[in-house]
């Protein structure tokens, strides 16, 4: 699988079988994004790990442009259906199912669960993530989260993880280490850094931390990274 970063938790993804999938679609806002939202023209599948803007905010006009399916909290494709979105697939904590490129997990997360949008304030959902088990790679998506012990279940499951580490509204640096020691990924992508002044951080203070632990990618806005 080819995974594309594109600065602060979004990614593109092409699996080993063709599928184009986006994880936490921020394009046009994000001041980290190399490429606008415009620049997908057709997607398979679009996945939300949460309802704040800084992943969700591109999700609907994205979903309705590209005839991607919207991948998210049941809470979540309940108001993407009261905005015309009638095909988002629902999933819950704990929950998997099998997509036609593999089978996608929705992962505990610890955060805040405001959706974007919703004036009525009836959709409020949990956070979550998101673990990918591609026929070449098993990817995570931490989403927005506090360290928290269930990902020590997710040890042995993961080849590529991609952890917050901006501190402040999600785990910092410090914490994302543990995160690693509980999950043991080979390679680990930092995420959700250096967008806005309250997040910044140094990647390669975070590389010394994680020392031999795993393999750090921390990868610039529209970079690649090929697994295996
Ligand atoms: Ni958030
Ligand atoms: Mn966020």
């Amino acid at each position: 699988m080819k995974l594309t970063y594109h600065g602060h938790s979004t990614f593109s993804l092409v699996t080993s079988d063709g599928a184009r999938i986006v994880i936490d679609p921020w394009f046009d806002e994000n001041p980290r994004a190399d490429v606008k939202s415009t620049s997908f023209s057709k997607l398979d599948f679009i996945f939300c790990t949460h309802g704040h803007g800084d992943h969700f905010a591109d999700a609907l006009s994205l979903t309705k442009r590209t005839g991607a399916t919207l991948v998210s909290s049941h809470e979540i494709a309940q108001f993407a259906a009261l905005k015309g979105i009638q095909t988002a697939h629902g999933m819950s904590i704990g929950g998997g199912f099998a997509f036609p490129f593999g089978r996608v997990k929705m992962t505990p997360a610890l955060h805040g669960g405001m959706v974007d949008g919703d004036e009525s304030g009836r959709f409020t959902t949990i956070a979550a993530g998101f673990l990918f088990s591609l026929p070449d790679c098993r990817l995570y998506h931490a989403g927005d989260t506090a360290l928290i012990t269930d990902m020590q279940l997710l040890e042995g499951q993961v080849d590529v993880a991609l952890l917050p580490i901006g501190d402040n509204y999600t785990m910092g640096p410090e914490d994302a280490a543990r995160a690693v020691d509980f999950i043991r990924p080979k390679v680990v992508v930092p995420i959700h850094y250096n967008t806005f002044d309250m997040i910044q951080q140094d990647p390669e203070a975070f590389r010394e931390m994680v020392g031999s632990r795993a393999r750090v990618e921390a990868l610039e806005p529209g970079e690649t990274l090929a697994y295996p």
